[in-house]
């Protein structure tokens, strides 16, 4: 698999390639079967992909979390080789640049996503979503992507992604892929690898509580859903509720009556120990 760790070097390697769509898969590394979905998703879908592993430093609000995100480049780099990314027509590459590469000038952008920079994730993580748009916009920048593939576990973050693209005006397509999960329906995240097995356990009762609220979606009050939620999370002393919302899919407002919207989705934020971990279900969509 060709890796490559310079600006330059990978646009060099780019504008050599006669590639009509490239796609691009963004990632911080520690990959997992959920980015497998992703690169799999970007392979059938263009000739060439290019997946970056970079632990952006610009959106973690906690220095903490930053010093914990697990990092393991050569286990990345064994597990980009069961792609087949040297076959010509769906080749892999990789891209693996320094803080250097990406920040050369250190210079902070600040945008503005309305909403979508104000609920749930923003309101927990000041400045996270500021620093996502600054490396995805150098990254679409660096690598002019045809499509560019996200997870819908972040989903707030796609909701930002795909606002930045409209903002800027990019032609980029932003194609969500479905959350993938683990064999007890926890959601696949990097940041599982810190649970201890006794805590994975405890934190697939998030999903369960999940689908809880996606039974009694319309017969019990959206106030009742939340609420019981909150409660069944405190019944398991592990497990610390950081928020739990019930929002519009499109605007991500909250609401207070399911009529409100034909796109629900319940989202959630637990910490399991130190262990920060995102999940959501959608409610219903007519
Ligand atoms: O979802 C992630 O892993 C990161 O937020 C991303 C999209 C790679 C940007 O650093």
């Amino acid at each position: 698999m060709l890796v490559f760790k310079t600006v330059r070097e990978l646009q060099q390697f780019l504008s050599t390639v006669a590639s009509n769509s490239i796609g691009f898969v963004p990632t911080m590394g520690a990959l997992h079967q959920g980015h497998l979905s992703l690169i799999e998703k970007s392979q059938q879908q263009n000739e060439l992909t290019v997946c970056s592993v970079f632990v952006n430093p610009t959106q973690f609000n906690n220095k903490e979390d930053l010093l914990n995100y697990p990092r393991n480049i050569s286990a990345d780099i064994q597990f980009l080789a069961c792609f087949d990314c040297d076959n010509e027509e769906k080749r892999v590459v990789l891209f693996l640049p320094s803080e250097n590469e990406i920040y050369p000038n250190k210079i902070e952008k600040n945008y503005d996503f309305g909403n979508l920079s104000l609920v749930m994730e923003a309101q927990h993580r000041p400045g996270h979503f500021n620093g996502v748009a600054m490396v995805i916009e150098r990254f679409f920048d660096i690598v002019q992507p045809t499509k560019a593939y996200f997870g819908e576990k972040d989903f707030q973050q796609l909701a930002v992604v795909r606002n930045l693209v409209k903002q800027l005006n990019l032609s980029v397509q932003i194609i969500g892929c479905p959350i993938v999960r683990e064999a007890n329906n926890l959601a696949m995240s990097s940041r599982n690898e810190r649970l201890t097995p006794e805590q994975k356990e405890q934190a697939a009762n998030i999903y369960k509580f999940l689908q809880h609220a996606k039974q009694h979606a319309k017969t019990l009050t959206v106030e009742e859903v939340k609420n019981n939620f909150v409660d069944s999370i405190k019944n398991i002393p592990t497990l610390q509720l950081e928020y739990f919302e019930i929002a519009d899919g499109n605007t991500l407002l909250s609401i207070n009556n399911w009529s409100e919207t034909n796109y629900c989705v319940a989202f959630v934020a637990v910490f399991v120990g130190n262990v920060r971990l995102i999940d959501n279900v959608t409610l219903h969509k007519d």
